[in-house]
């Protein structure tokens, strides 16, 4: 599965990405509007750090605007995904970017339906919204479930990029229901190697290895 990071924060990109295990990222209007700093230019930055996938998303409502956004963006640099809202208008606009060969990002995906809609559109990843599931009492998990069945029951292509992730139960669950990406706050993705007995093997090799005065010796 890929990692995406899902911040609009340059530092914290540049921090992640040096890992070399980060995929892409995804930036919203509430991420970018919490830099304070100019979204074009945060994400011109964004896709010099990270090769893989790099999601803008547009604020226009309507069909035109979008498109017009969509092309600001798309002059940014080769990787960037346009992200579009899953509304009429924004999966019209999926299918003309996509036609022209522009990776469209669906978004604020809540239903296998509207998710089979997007695919349609030639979305390349639509994007469900698991935590935001689950905090209205619902099965957030379960929506990956249904949408990898539908998409496979039809060979649809569309990427499904697990999105509003809150904690690496959600990051676990998600590859094993079938999800192709997994777009993860830093602080999560900081948390995907955490184990106590990775800290407590670590501890006793430390201590035995000073006990005995082993040394690696070139
Ligand atoms: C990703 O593309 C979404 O914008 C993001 O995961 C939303 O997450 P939230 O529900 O934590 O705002």
């Amino acid at each position: 599965m890929k990692i995406f990071l899902d911040t609009a924060d340059v530092a914290e990109i540049r921090e992640y990405a040096a890992s070399g295990l980060v995929d892409g990222v995804t930036t919203n209007p509430s991420l970018a509007a919490k830099t304070g700093r100019d979204y074009v230019e945060s994400l011109r930055e964004i896709c010099s750090i990270v090769p893989g996938a790099v999601s803008a998303e547009v604020l226009a409502m309507d069909y035109d605007g979008m498109i017009q956004q969509a092309a600001i963006f798309t002059k940014i640099a080769k990787n960037i995904a346009v992200k579009v809202p899953l509304t009429w208008p924004g999966l019209k606009a999926c299918k003309t970017l996509s036609d022209q060969g522009t990776m469209v990002n669906v978004t604020l995906c809540f239903s296998p339906v509207q998710a089979m809609m997007a695919a349609k559109a030639g979305a390349s990843f639509i994007s469900p919204f698991i935590g935001r599931v689950d905090d209205m009492g619902e099965d957030g998990i379960g929506l990956i479930h249904d949408i990898r069945t539908l998409y496979d029951n039809y060979n649809f292509k569309t990427e499904i990029l697990a999105a509003s992730v809150r904690h690496v139960q959600h990051v676990r669950e998600s590859a094993l229901a079938g999800a192709d990406v997994a777009t993860i706050p830093a602080s999560v993705f900081k948390a995907l190697l955490n184990h106590p007995l990775t800290d407590k093997g670590l501890a006793a090799f430390e201590a035995d290895a000073k006990k005995a005065g082993v040394v690696i010796k070139g």
